[in-house]
């Protein structure tokens, strides 16, 4: 049985003034190998939660999760975690910070350096590879936060809002990166980001999250992922139902963020 299997997964968090958050209520969901899904939501809605789950960093209340006909109990390479910042080592170079998955598995150097200077090739950085990491713009950070995570060649890939931080510029580029990647290596993706846009151009899938308990509110199956593939990607944002779909999913979360604030409309 391949693939990820999340079912009925919910989490409790206990306050410690005796009352308690429900961030993730009965969360079900199939993910085949390969799949690239995006999960937007407004804030609170549990979408840390749910990815710090299947990465084994939590242990859920209530359900359970399946890799690849495996029980997901904790932590493991098999599930690479890609952050929005400040999770490298910046100490390191960049070949370095790639590098450590594979030294860390107990790899002799002269086994793992020409895959991981491929993975430099792939994400752009082949002419930094021996820069320190704090000498980077975060754009060229990201592209090593990628390229470290696929150097350990898990099976799933997990990001949370991995390309907040940048600028629209820098952050589009990276939306070309992801997809890109996500086509030459055939990963699985679950990608968490704020931005409607962002969740319809790389998602494959798209899972709308609402809060209070934390729960999947709707889903969709989008063309524009394959699309941007080979399209640059603002070509892809002209597409007429991308549009439509912008528009029904902001409207959506917009009403949820009212419902959450307890007014109906934008404040005066
Ligand atoms: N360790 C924790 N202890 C208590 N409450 C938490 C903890 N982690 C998250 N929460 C709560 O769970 C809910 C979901 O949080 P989170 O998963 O971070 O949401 P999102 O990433 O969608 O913004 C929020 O109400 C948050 O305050
Ligand atoms: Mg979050």
């Amino acid at each position: 049985m391949s693939g990820l299997h999340i079912e009925n997964l919910s989490m409790r968090f206990d306050l410690p003034d005796g009352g308690h958050v429900q961030a993730l209520q009965d969360v079900s969901l199939d993910l085949k190998a390969g799949e690239l899904l995006s999960v937007l939501g407004p804030s609170g809605c549990g979408k840390t939660t749910l990815l710090n789950i299947v990465a084994g960093f939590l242990a859920p209340t209530a359900g359970q999760m399946t890799l690849n006909g495996h029980r997901i109990t904790g932590p493991d390479a098999e599930r690479g975690m890609v952050f929005q910042q400040g999770a490298l080592f910046e100490w390191m170079s960049v070949r370095d910070n790639v590098s450590f998955g594979p030294r860390m598995a107990g790899r002799k150097a002269k086994d793992y350096r020409s895959e991981v200077d491929h993975l430099l090739n792939v994400v752009g950085l082949q002419d930094f590879k021996e820069k320190m990491v704090y000498e980077l713009s975060g754009g060229m950070q990201q592209r090593v936060a990628l390229a470290r995570c696929l150097a350990n060649d898990p099976d799933v890939i997990l990001m949370d809002e991995p390309l907040g931080a940048l600028d629209a510029l820098t952050r589009e580029k990276m939306q070309s990166l992801v997809l890109k990647l996500w086509q030459e290596t055939g990963k699985t993706i679950i990608l968490i980001t704020h931005s409607v846009e962002e969740a319809l151009l790389l998602g494959e899938r798209l899972i709308v999250m609402a809060p209070r308990p934390g729960r999947i509110h709707k889903e969709y199956n989008l063309p524009f992922a394959a699309m941007g593939v080979d399209a640059d990607l603002r070509e892809v944002k002209k597409h007429p139902d991308f549009a439509t779909r912008r528009e029904e999913i902001l409207n959506m979360i917009w009403d949820m963020e009212a419902e959450i604030m307890g007014t109906t409309g934008p404040a005066a």
